[in-house]
């Protein structure tokens, strides 16, 4: 794998089986991940951005290699190639205790403060936990690290004592990051870290995630159902709907020349303070967004998209570079 990326994810599908019937036999099954590449570099922040549904939560877990465990049914397929200490591995082939040992370079933080952090730990042993899973460090080192992280998220050292529920939505996402960064990891996959949050306190926990991300040196696959909440954190920018990737590229880019029409309807969906945009005409989408169980033929927006062609039936468009670095899937856009 190419020396400059973190994570290369190379045509990775996930399928849930629905099943029913007397027998509970498979009768249909969801495609929540239809087929999805990408790259993300060492040091940079990929925006994963669509919306509710769309697969991203599904993507992130496949990447950290978490599904097949808490899925048994789940049908994965494709590749995620992690550049590791010994070179580059692909983490889909690994069994549950090979992938013990690189699990401590990538890490989650959730959407929701309140339900993903265990109530019944107190936040030194919330900390604690990735540590002693992950890592060989002695206790010694374990909390004396406890205490350094709660400093670099802006808590205190003394608060290791204290339980979830005697903090704020916006300090226990700071506790979520100082557990994600507990084993030292290498990529950071961040889960709409901030959509619980008041947009308030959102600018605080994301300027706190970048401060973090050069003193650590990280990668971070931030995901998020709005542009607004990526544009400002991502290096780049990947848009997906059902399933798929329409559209990514630099994030200045994709935010100011969108050019797949979905990223264009997301982008008019928002009031935008970005002047470019503020005056063009709001895109309405037509219709619901389909589920991927009964994922259209083709091109999966074709059933909502301004620009339909038959042709759009035939077959999933692939990705093109529109100009430099900049890739739609759409054969109707330039
Ligand atoms: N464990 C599961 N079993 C069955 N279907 C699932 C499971 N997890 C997610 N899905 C389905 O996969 C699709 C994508 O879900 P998700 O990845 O959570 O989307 P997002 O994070 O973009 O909101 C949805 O239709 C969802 O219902
Ligand atoms: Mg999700």
């Amino acid at each position: 794998m190419n020396k400059e990326n973190i994570i290369e994810v190379k045509d990775l599908r996930v399928k849930f089986p629905v099943t029913g019937g007397v027998f509970l036999g498979k009768v249909a099954e969801v495609k929540a991940v239809d087929g999805i590449s990408f790259e993300i570099r060492k040091g940079e922040t990929l925006g994963l951005v669509g919306e509710s549904g769309c697969g991203k939560s599904t993507a992130g877990k496949a990447i950290i290699n978490i599904l097949k465990f808490s899925s048994p049914d789940v049908e994965i397929s494709g590749e995620v190639w992690l550049n590791s200490d010994e070179g580059g591995i692909d983490l889909l082939k690994l069994k549950r205790n090979e992938m013990r040992k690189y699990r401590s370079m990538i890490q989650m933080i959730f959407q929701d403060p309140y339900s993903s952090l265990n109530a019944r730990l107190n936040v030194g042993q919330i900390i604690e936990e990735p540590m002693l899973y992950h890592t060989s460090m002695q206790k010694k080192e374990r909390k004396e690290r406890i205490s350094w992280l709660l400093e670099k998220v802006g808590l205190q050292a003394e608060q290791s004592k204290r339980y979830p529920h005697e903090f704020s939505g916006g300090q226990r996402q700071r506790i979520g990051i100082a557990r994600s960064l507990a084993t030292n990891p290498k990529l950071i996959i961040a889960d709409e870290p901030v959509s619980a949050l008041d947009v308030s306190i959102q600018a605080q926990v994301i300027n706190l995630l970048q401060e973090l991300q050069k003193e650590f040196d990280l990668s971070i696959l931030f995901i998020a159902h709005d542009l607004s909440v990526v544009e400002h954190i991502s290096s780049r920018i990947a848009v997906m709907y059902l399933g798929n990737i329409v559209e990514v590229g630099e994030g200045k880019e994709i935010y100011h020349h969108p050019k797949h029409p979905y990223s264009r309807a997301l982008l008019s969906a928002v009031p935008l303070p970005n002047p470019d945009l503020r005056n063009k005409e709001r895109i309405i989408l037509k219709g619901d967004v389909p589920t991927p169980l009964n994922k259209p033929s083709g091109c999966g927006f074709r059933t909502r998209c301004p620009i339909v062609q038959p042709s759009c039936a035939d077959a999933v468009p692939p990705l093109e570079e529109k100009t430099p670095g900049h890739f739609a899937a759409c054969p109707f856009v330039s």
